[in-house]
């Protein structure tokens, strides 16, 4: 049965981790958000082109960070907004999927794996899509490995899929369906 979307992402618009809180992204994040999207390193495998300063950050925030199901990730200890990921739904497939981005002085501590698993607790348990779906670039290994860390499986590859930036990529698509899932969950 479809569930009213809207409605659970706005009841779940705080989501509690271990280390963190998903929350909405205010005003007051420009400079963190400044911060990871004028990062060269950090945008090398994404379809954004990033900003070059603050204002632009602001922007990104008002236009595309205020819906529903975006997600700004602050740390407990520092209260610092070192991400985001944000879920997208396919109303009609009951599925979604996702796209991620962290600072990248925080890269490799588990904190993305920790928001996949609260958005696939939500997107399973609470709004019960029936699957959801991602893809990362070739070279893009470690997006890949927290997928899996997730339960997500390589489902293909599809050869130069994009041009992004002047360059043909090679994507690698992950999915997970709700009963692949609930077995992952069981298993681990
Ligand atoms: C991809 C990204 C979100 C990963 O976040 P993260 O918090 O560093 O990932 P985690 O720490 O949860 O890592 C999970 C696993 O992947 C591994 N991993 C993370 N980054 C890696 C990398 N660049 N290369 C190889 N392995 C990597 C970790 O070592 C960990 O493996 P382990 O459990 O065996 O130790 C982060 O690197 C990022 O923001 N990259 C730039 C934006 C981007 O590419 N977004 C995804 C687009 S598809």
């Amino acid at each position: 049965m479809k569930e009213n979307y809207n409605e659970i992402l706005s009841e779940n618009s705080i989501i509690p981790t271990k280390r963190m809180k998903l929350r909405k992204f205010t005003i007051e994040d420009a400079d963190a958000v400044y911060e990871y999207g004028s990062d060269e390193e950090t945008l090398k495998y994404l379809t954004w082109n990033g900003i070059s300063d603050r204002e632009a950050a602001k922007k990104v925030i008002i236009d595309f960070y205020s819906n529903d199901g975006v997600y700004a990730l602050e740390l407990n200890d520092t209260k610092q907004c070192i991400g985001c990921i944000d879920l997208r739904i396919d109303e009609d497939h009951e599925k979604a999927s996702f796209g991620y981005v962290l600072n990248r002085s925080y890269w490799d501590h588990g904190y993305m794996t920790e928001a996949l698993t609260a958005i696939f607790e939500l997107s399973f348990r609470k709004l019960n899509l029936n699957r959801v779906e991602a893809t990362h670039y070739i070279g893009n290994e470690g997006s890949g490995k927290v997928m899996k860390k997730c339960g997500m499986r390589k489902e293909g590859l599809a050869i130069q899929e994009f041009k992004i930036k002047g360059v043909f990529h090679d994507v690698v698509h992950y999915g997970v369906t709700k009963e692949q899932w609930s077995g992952f969950r069981i298993r681990n």
